[in-house]
């Protein structure tokens, strides 16, 4: 399912000045099987823009109450935000929002603060109450078991454990299950790395893209750590104060260094040690990853050295 905004705009306070706008005319593209980055300080509107994708916020015009409004004479008719995920029109009210919401997970910051019940079975099972009561025993049994083992835990081991019990990346993982067990095409995490150690932060970025490769799709992760996003993702869109500013893959985007740093934004460490050499006269062409830099280091001095 590709996404395409257009035009979102939302304020939490309704009827006050553009400034307090959340999300300010943000239209943006995200394909189909990309593995998308979201950057930007805290308050840019990141998690603002992906509660609108699974409809936690709903667009103007999917309101029950909501009636166009008739143009002035003279005057074009308005123009209203759209958001468009495969088949789904989240614009209008028309549009099955239970089953897009199957479809759109979205796993949210700290989510091992939101486990609850008694068993790690229960807890994963839970997502599947909510979108596919119609299943038997057996069947929501069969979807437990995959998505508990798909977040790399051992199913017999740990589906009768308190979540409580759990360390804290197995929590996480955990509450992971619990999005991914209705099978969602696309799957959104805020933060999935945060307050992890580097340790769990690579494991947890070694699981969302095996989650990637054979569960969800798309994967989008919402993030403000930049290597991260160099590292991991297709392109990234960067937010400031609720505006899209850059929507570019990482190779790309981490050559407007300075236009990043006068958003105040962080750049990862392979752009800050490009910038290094480069003030001493060294131009390293990179993708910005850990790897293709560190290749491109060694054969710049292995040339200079022959
Ligand atoms: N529930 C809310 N009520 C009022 N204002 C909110 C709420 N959630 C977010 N905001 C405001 O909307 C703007 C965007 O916030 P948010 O989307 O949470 O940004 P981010 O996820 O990038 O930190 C901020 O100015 C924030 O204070
Ligand atoms: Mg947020």
């Amino acid at each position: 399912m590709r996404i395409q905004a257009e035009r979102l705009s939302y304020s939490y306070q309704a009827g006050s000045s553009f400034s307090a706008y959340a999300l300010k005319d943000v239209t943006l593209t995200i394909e189909e099987g990309e593995f998308f980055g979201i950057i930007g300080h805290t308050g840019s509107g990141k998690s603002t823009f992906v509660q609108h994708l699974n409809a936690l916020i709903k667009l103007p015009t999917a309101d029950k109450k909501f009636k166009p409004k008739k143009p002035k004479k003279g005057q074009p008719a308005p123009v209203y935000p759209s958001l468009v995920i495969g088949k789904y029109d989240l614009g209008d009210k028309k549009t099955n929002f239970k089953e897009l919401r199957s479809k759109v997970g979205i796993v949210f910051q700290y989510p091992e603060y939101q486990l609850f019940a008694e068993s790690v079975y229960d807890d994963v099972a839970f997502g599947l109450k909510n979108f596919r009561s119609e299943l038997s025993e057996e069947e929501k049994t069969v979807l437990v078991r995959d998505a508990i083992s798909a977040v790399g835990l051992d199913y017999e081991s740990v589906k009768d454990a308190s979540p409580f019990d759990l360390s804290g990346g197995q929590k996480r993982r955990v509450a992971i299950a619990g999005v991914i067990v209705t099978r969602p095409e696309i799957l959104i995490l805020d933060e999935p790395a945060a307050g992890l150690d580097p340790l769990g932060k690579k494991e947890i970025m070694e699981l969302l893209h095996s989650l990637h490769r054979d569960w969800c799709k798309t994967v989008i992760i919402v993030s403000h750590d930049m290597d991260e996003i160099s590292e991991n993702c297709t392109r990234a869109a960067v937010f400031s104060h609720g505006e899209l500013k850059f929507v570019l893959p990482p190779s790309e985007l981490f050559l407007h260094d300075e236009e990043l740093k006068a958003l105040d934004l962080d750049i990862p460490v392979t752009a800050k040690v490009r910038l290094a050499l480069k003030a001493k006269g060294i131009d390293v062409q990179t993708d910005f990853t850990e790897e293709d830099f560190a290749e491109k280091v060694l054969a710049y001095y292995k040339g200079v050295r022959a």
